[in-house]
């Protein structure tokens, strides 16, 4: 009996094509379909529909067409894809509707998730002091899209539950850096400086099948942090 988590892939760029060398290396999860090898492909909705869990990592501008078609079908689905929360509300409710099962973030490697929680709780202790100020920088490689980072948008957002800061992100988009993001909080006496460096893709990927695992046999919408508790 195969017992492999059957794995459909949408987007096979840099992230798609992670996944596969993961999951062909793995006893436990199988590619069953692989969507957009070029951006000319359509969705292989016939391959999706065997599939226990569809992986999209492609563009905010096709993934809400993708959730859409891809939860018609009754499947559910991780998004690593970035840039779209905006209209979470929306997907919510065609998740809702199709009764399917949906699990978004901003960033799937451990690391970064714990970068989120250590800068909103040092944020929580500078706003004690009304010296300090705070703000961010993140570097990616030149061809992301999406500026500032879903990653930075989600510790900024971290970081305004536990204080008043309004941390504003610089973005630079140049060479080959999966994702570098740094926090500082700074006086005119003295600074802390936080940051996290994502070495490679594989922490995404790693992540993303997780969560794939965790959303299986689920409905409703998920965050990766329902996956990681
Ligand atoms: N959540 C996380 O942990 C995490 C980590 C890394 C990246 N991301 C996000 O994941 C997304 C993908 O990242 P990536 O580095 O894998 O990007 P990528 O290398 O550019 O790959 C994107 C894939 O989607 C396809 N695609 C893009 N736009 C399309 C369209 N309009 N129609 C059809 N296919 C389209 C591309 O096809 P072509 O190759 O033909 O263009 C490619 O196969 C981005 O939003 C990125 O920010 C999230």
């Amino acid at each position: 009996m195969n017992l492999k988590t059957k794995i459909a892939l949408i987007g096979f760029g840099k992230m798609g094509r992670e996944i596969d060398a993961l999951c062909r290396e793995s006893e436990n999860f199988e590619v069953v379909s692989v969507s957009y090898k070029n951006i000319t492909d359509k969705l292989d909705l016939k391959g999706i529909a065997k599939a226990d869990v569809a992986i999209d990592f492609t563009s905010k501008d096709i993934v809400l067409e993708n959730i859409e078609k891809v939860s018609r079908l009754g499947i559910n689905m991780v998004i690593g894809t970035t840039g779209w929360h905006e209209d979470l509300d929306s997907v919510k409710k065609i998740v809702k509707k199709y009764k399917t099962g949906l699990l978004y973030g901003q960033n799937f490697s451990a690391g970064a998730n714990i970068f989120f929680k250590i800068t909103a709780f040092a944020a929580g202790l500078f706003a004690k002091f009304s010296e300090y100020d705070a703000y961010g920088m993140e570097i990616h490689h030149k061809a992301k899209l999406d500026s500032p980072s879903g990653t930075a948008l989600k510790i900024r957002d971290e970081i305004k539950k536990n204080s008043p800061y309004k941390i504003n992100f610089t973005s630079i988009r140049a060479g080959r850096n999966p994702g570098f993001h740094e926090v500082v909080f700074d006086s005119p006496a003295d600074g802390i400086t936080l940051s996290h460096q994502a070495y490679n893709r594989t922490g995404f990927a790693k992540g993303a099948l997780l969560a794939a695992l965790f959303l299986k046999n689920k409905k409703g919408v998920y965050s990766f942090e329902d996956a990681l508790k």
